[in-house]
C-alpha cells in the first residue's frame, strides 16, 4: 500500500467535503451529523470527525476513513476509492505498484454495477406492468405484502428471449458486457439472450445496498427452481448473505440474527417483523458469511427446515457458527414446513412458538450426531470440531463441553486429543477476572474485558505512553485485543485508521465518538484502569508461582518448593501500593 499517497490524500482531502456529496450534514454540539447512507433511517445517526478524518454510525456501526466511505458509498475496492481521491487530491501514487488490469477491471466493476442497478429496475417495472401479472398473482397467492416486495425489491422477467438484452442495448451497454456482468447467457452459436427468463427476480443486494447479483424463481412449473446468477467480477457465492442489508440495521441494534435458507423465507420473515433475518441461499455457510454477521451480532438463531437435508445444513452451519465464536441457536422446524408456510398459516405468534424451542447451538450438534453415529465417527467429528475452533482460547472452551455432551471426562477427550490439539495456536491461560464485569463466554469475555482498556487508551492517547509502561500489555488476553494494542503503540497520533481492519475501525471509531473524560471522573478513571492492571499482573504472578510449587512438588524437588512458597508468602496483595 502508498502508505505516502494515503496520508497526502487525507491530508489535502476533508472527509466532511466528501460525506457531504452524498448526504446531507449538519453541526450537532460540534460534530457533523446525517442520515447514515449504508443503513435506513429516519435521524441521523451518522458523525463524521473531520480533525481525525474518520466516520461512525451509531445506528449501524459502518465506520472508517475517507476510503472506506469512498469505497462503501460507490460500490469500488479500496485500491480504486484509491485512485479516484488521488487524482481528485492530485497525489501521484507511486508509479511501478500500479497494476496494469486494476484500472480496466474497476472500471469494469462499476459498470456492471449500474448494469445491475438498471435490470433491478428493470424487472421491478415488468412486475408492475400487464406483462407481469402472472408474477403478482403468484405473490398475491403466497401472501407477500406489497412493503416487502418494495423494499426487497422484487420483480419479474417475462418469456421474452431478448427484453433485459434489448433493454441494456438502449442504455449504451453492449451485449458483450451483458454477458460478462451474468446478465445474459451465450449460447455455442454467439448468441446471446437473457439469463432469467419467466421468472419471479429476486435482487441480490451487498451490505450498502447495491444489487450485484439476482436470484430467480420460476413462476409456474419449470426446472431449475431457482435460477441464480453465476459468479462474476462483482458477486461471489458464498460471501454475502441474501437481506444482510435489508436486515443489517436491525441486527446491529439488537445484536442478534436469524439465518435461514431460503429468499421466500427470509421476505416473510421480515414481512412478519422479525428483521433481523438473512439467508444462506441454497449454499454451505462460509466462513466469510459469518465473519460478515459476526460484524455486528453476537448470536446467531438457524431456522431451517425439519428434513433430512434441513437438518444437515443446520448441523454444518452451527459448526462453522460456533467455531467462530459466535453463539449459535438452531429452529428445526417440522418436517413438511419451511419458515415462509408457518408464517402464512399461523401467523408471527404461531412462529414465535417455534422460536421460543430454540436449542443451543452445540446441544443440538452433539445430540444430532449421537442419533447416527459411531462412537469412531463421533470421535473424528469432535476432534475436527475443536481442531476448526478459530482461536486457542475458544478451543479451551468448548473442550468441557464437548466432552461432557459426549459423556466423557474432559482430561479424557483432552487426552484422546493432545496430539491433534497440539496445532499451532497454543492453549491461553485462563483470564483473571476481577474488577471488570464477566460476559457470556470466555472470549467474547476476553476481548470484552481487553475493551475496557483499550477504550481508555484510544479515547485518551495522551496516557498511551505511562499505560504501556504499567504493563497492559501483559494484562491483555484477546488475540484481538494485544493486535489492536500494538496498533495503538506503532500509530497512536498518526493516521491510525489506514493500519485497522473492519473490527478495529468500529472500535475505534466509537470510542473517539465518546465525549473524552475530564477533571476528577477522568483522575477516578485513570486511578481504576491503574488498578485493574496491577492487580491482573499481580494475579498473573502468582499463579506463574503457584504452577511452578505444584510442579516443584509433583517432582519432589523440596528445595524449590519451599523457596516458592516463601515467595508467595512474601507476596501480598497491598492494593494502596501500587500508584
Ligand atoms: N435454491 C437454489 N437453487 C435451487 C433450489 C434452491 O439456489 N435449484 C436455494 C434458494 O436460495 C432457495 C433455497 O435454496 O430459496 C431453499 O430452497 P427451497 O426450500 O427449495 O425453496 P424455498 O425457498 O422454500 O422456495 P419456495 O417457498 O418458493 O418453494
Ligand atoms: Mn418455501
Amino acid at each position: 500500500m502508498d502508505r505516502a499517497a494515503i496520508q497526502a490524500i487525507k491530508e489535502r482531502l476533508d472527509i466532511v467535503d466528501i460525506v457531504r456529496r452524498y448526504v446531507e450534514l449538519k453541526p450537532v454540539s460540534g460534530r457533523w451529523m446525517g442520515l447514515c447512507p449504508f443503513h435506513n433511517e429516519k435521524t441521523p445517526s451518522m458523525s463524521v470527525n473531520s480533525e481525525e478524518g474518520f466516520f461512525y454510525c451509531f445506528g449501524c456501526q459502518a465506520s472508517g476513513d475517507i476510503f472506506d466511505f469512498y469505497a462503501n458509498i460507490n460500490g469500488l475496492e479500496f485500491k480504486d476509492a484509491l485512485e479516484q481521491l488521488a487524482a481528485e487530491a492530485g497525489v501521484e501514487l507511486t508509479p511501478g505498484k500500479v497494476d496494469p488490469g486494476a484500472a480496466k477491471r474497476s472500471s469494469e466493476r462499476k459498470i456492471f454495477m449500474e448494469m445491475h442497478e438498471l435490470a433491478a429496475k428493470y424487472f421491478a417495472r415488468m412486475l408492475k406492468l400487464p406483462e407481469g401479472r402472472t408474477a403478482r398473482k403468484y405473490l398475491e397467492r403466497r401472501g407477500l405484502a406489497s412493503s416487502v416486495i418494495d423494499s426487497f425489491g422484487l420483480g419479474c422477467s417475462t418469456d421474452d428471449w431478448q427484453g433485459l438484452e434489448k433493454f441494456l442495448i438502449s442504455k449504451g451497454y453492449t451485449a458483450d458486457q451483458g454477458v460478462k456482468a451474468g446478465l445474459l447467457s451465450q449460447n455455442t452459436k454467439g448468441r446471446t439472450y437473457d439469463r432469467f427468463r419467466g421468472r419471479l427476480i429476486f435482487p441480490i443486494k451487498n451490505l450498502s445496498g447495491r444489487v450485484i447479483a439476482f436470484g430467480g424463481r420460476v413462476i409456474t412449473d419449470g426446472e431449475p427452481k431457482y435460477l441464480n446468477s453465476s459468479d462474476t467480477p462483482i458477486y461471489k457465492k458464498g460471501d454475502h448473505l441474501y437481506g444482510l442489508s435489508t436486515a443489517r440495521n436491525s441486527i446491529a441494534r439488537t445484536k442478534h440474527a436469524l439465518l435461514t435458507e431460503g429468499y421466500m423465507d427470509v421476505i416473510s420473515l421480515h414481512q412478519f417483523g422479525y428483521t433481523n433475518s438473512c439467508g444462506v441461499l441454497g449454499t454451505a455457510l462460509t466462513p466469510d458469511q459469518v465473519k460478515r454477521l459476526s460484524g455486528f451480532c453476537s448470536k446467531v438463531d438457524l431456522v431451517f427446515d425439519g428434513d433430512s437435508a434441513g437438518v444437515k445444513a443446520a448441523l454444518r452451519s452451527s459448526e462453522m457458527i460456533l467455531t467462530q465464536g459466535v453463539s449459535c441457536g438452531v429452529i428445526v422446524l417440522p418436517d413438511g414446513e419451511d419458515v415462509d408456510s408457518i408464517l402464512q398459516a399461523r401467523g408471527a405468534e404461531g412462529f414465535q412458538v417455534f422460536m421460543d424451542q430454540a436449542r443451543d447451538g452445540l446441544d443440538f450438534a452433539l445430540a444430532t450426531l449421537q442419533q447416527g453415529f459411531s462412537p469412531r465417527e463421533l470421535m473424528d467429528w469432535a476432534q475436527g470440531f475443536l481442531k476448526k475452533m478459530s482461536s486457542a482460547s475458544l478451543r479451551a472452551f468448548y473442550l468441557p463441553k464437548v466432552a461432557s455432551g459426549l459423556g466423557m471426562a474432559e482430561a479424557e477427550l483432552r487426552s484422546v486429543f493432545s496430539s491433534a490439539l497440539s496445532s499451532p495456536v497454543q492453549p491461553q491461560k485462563q483470564p483473571v477476572r476481577k474488577a471488570v464485569p464477566q460476559s457470556a463466554g470466555p472470549v467474547g469475555a476476553q476481548v470484552k474485558d481487553d475493551k475496557y482498556f483499550l477504550r481508555y487508551a484510544v479515547k485518551h492517547p495522551e496516557y498511551v505512553a505511562e499505560l504501556s509502561e504499567r504493563g497492559i500489555a501483559q494484562v491483555l488476553t484477546s488475540h484481538w485485543g494485544k493486535k489492536l494494542w500494538s496498533l495503538i503503540t506503532a500509530h497512536s497520533g498518526q493516521d491510525i485508521m489506514s493500519f485497522l481492519d473492519d473490527s478495529e475501525k468500529r472500535f475505534y471509531a466509537s470510542c473517539r465518538m465518546e465525549e473524552a473524560l475530564s477533571g476528577s471522573e477522568l483522575e477516578d478513571e485513570w486511578r481504576h484502569v491503574c488498578r485493574v492492571i496491577a492487580r491482573r499482573r499481580y494475579d498473573t504472578g502468582r499463579k506463574k508461582l503457584t504452577d511452578a510449587l505444584r510442579r516443584a512438588q509433583a517432582e519432589g524437588d523440596m528445595g524449590r518448593v519451599s523457596a516458592y512458597l516463601k515467595v508467595l508468602n512474601d507476596s501480598v496483595w497491598r492494593d494502596d501500593e501500587q500508584h
